[in-house]
């Protein structure tokens, strides 16, 4: 019987003062749902993925940013309400972590910690 490699994915969400935690990460988690799960400080996530509250926000370092893509339609309406809105911004709830996203570099906005 075939085994299956269980890989995951590493992902490190930096804090607003410089401080890192790099994570291991299950392919198809969420980067909320990630950070949920190893208590990452800042993301509070209060819809629990459901695209509604903008308190999973984070910016995308700038090296993964064409990887990892722009928000779509429904995303980018709630970043409106986001605050620290910038050019990489996006909700972690939307962005699955796949093969692509490993060694993947997020920061929290200042308003987030
Ligand atoms: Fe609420 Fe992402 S968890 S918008």
């Amino acid at each position: 019987m075939a085994t299956v490699a269980r890989r995951t994915r590493n992902v490190t969400y930096m804090q607003a003062d410089g401080a890192a935690r790099s994570v291991a990460v299950r392919a198809g988690m969420s980067l909320m749902e990630a950070a949920l799960r190893y208590d990452v400080p800042g993301i509070e996530a209060k819809c629990r993925g459901n695209c509604a509250c903008v308190t999973c926000h984070v910016h995308i370092d700038a090296a993964w940013q064409s990887i990892v893509g722009a928000p779509g339609a429904m995303e980018a309406s709630m970043l409106d309400f986001a605050e620290n809105v910038e050019p990489n911004s996006r909700l972690s709830c939307q962005i699955k972590v796949s093969d692509d996203l490993d060694g993947l570099v997020v920061r929290m906005p200042e308003s987030q910690h």
